[in-house]
């Protein structure tokens, strides 16, 4: 039988990535090639300094990827790129190489929202089911998705203010943990317990995040202590920070689900990495909903990835979404 495949190309932030994926579910090969050492000197990306890495690796990392699939450019069927959201000058670097592939050797272009790369993620570890809830959360979303049908996106509530991963690294910057600092709370948040009480979140909507409050309560107790000169243990702290942020998203999570009742919950993202939430969803969400498919993808599928890119830009395919050369970076794209 005739299979499909995508090539795929993501530059959204901090990782150049190139993917070769075959009829949206099998990874023939996946490159990711990190910025994370040059920026965590800054404590953070330097959108300047990422969009110049991107170029200088774009051509090896594509490389790479076809010679691991064992496949030239001339055997794929599209080429799919993230368009957005993300920093433009990194988003520009994946769409020019793309659209240059695409001209050079005649191939469909075909555009991708990056948060439906990080859903469609999932495809690789079971077929999607319809309706379907997804909770996005990553350096730059927190979202609540609802689809009713494949290719079908509504938003039910989203993050007034920061997104969970901002929190997670900021907080992690006050701790003086090093960037990115998602992993590093998370691995000292096992050390603590949830001693310390940190302001709830208010929200308006009933699907609404919101993380700034939380995230400035976490300074002002430090703040605190310094000037009554306690001391208080970071572990503690993370670990409050942690519980406080995810009880948040579960409470939300479980009333959706209570709604909306979907086939299957999947989490998409880079906080998807996070072992306390991947535990709140595969143990405790998934007891309580036991007629629902809790999934969330393995690890390396979590952050910032081509094979995702692909695994969505095969579904964007089939319905016929494809772009021509006008196509342009856009970093605030809607879903
Ligand atoms: O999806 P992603 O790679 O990039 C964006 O699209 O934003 O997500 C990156 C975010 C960062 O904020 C990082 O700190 C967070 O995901 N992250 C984590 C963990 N691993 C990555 N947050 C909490 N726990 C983790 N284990
Ligand atoms: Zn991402």
């Amino acid at each position: 039988m005739k299979t499909t495949k995508i090539l795929a190309i993501e530059s959204s932030c901090d990782e150049t990535a190139v993917a070769i994926v075959e009829d949206g579910n099998k990874i023939l090969s996946s490159v990711v090639a990190t910025q994370i050492d040059v920026h965590k000197e800054f404590g953070g990306v330097v959108p300047e300094v990422a969009s110049r890495i991107h170029i200088e690796n774009i051509s090896m990392v594509l490389e790479k990827a076809l010679k691991e699939a064992k496949l030239t450019v001339e055997d794929v069927d599209a080429i799919a790129v993230t368009q957005g959201p993300g920093l433009m000058g990194c988003l520009h670097v994946g769409v020019q190489a793309a659209k240059t592939l695409a001209w050079a050797y005649q191939k469909p272009l075909v555009p991708v929202h990056h948060i439906s790369g990080h859903i469609y993620a999932n495809n690789f570890i079971t077929k999607l089911q319809y309706p379907l809830l997804a909770l996005v959360v990553s350096g730059g979303h927190t979202e609540l998705v609802y689809m009713k049908d494949e290719w079908q996106f509504e938003i039910l509530g989203m993050t007034q203010d920061d997104a969970i991963g901002e929190a997670y690294d900021k907080v992690a910057r006050v701790l003086k943990l090093p960037y990115p600092g998602g992993p590093q709370i998370d691995r000292l948040a096992k050390e603590g317990k949830p001693l310390y009480t940190l302001p709830k979140p208010k929200t308006e909507g009933e699907y609404d995040f919101s993380f700034s409050g939380l995230k400035s309560g976490v300074l002002q107790f430090i703040d605190r202590c310094h000037k009554k000169q306690e001391t208080y243990t970071a572990a503690d702290l993370a670990c409050s920070f942690q519980e406080t942020a995810l009880q948040q998203i579960v409470e939300n999570v479980c009333h959706a689900l209570d709604v909306y009742q979907p086939k299957q919950l999947l989490v998409a993202g880079g906080v998807a990495a996070n072992s306390r939430l991947r535990s709140l969803v595969l143990e405790d969400i998934a007891k309580k909903y036991e007629h629902i498919e809790c999934i969330v993808p393995p690890l390396s599928y979590c952050t910032d990835n081509a094979a995702m890119i692909g695994a969505a830009g095969y579904v964007a395919y089939q319905h016929g979404q494809q772009a021509d050369f006008s196509l342009t970076a856009c970093p605030g794209i809607d879903l």
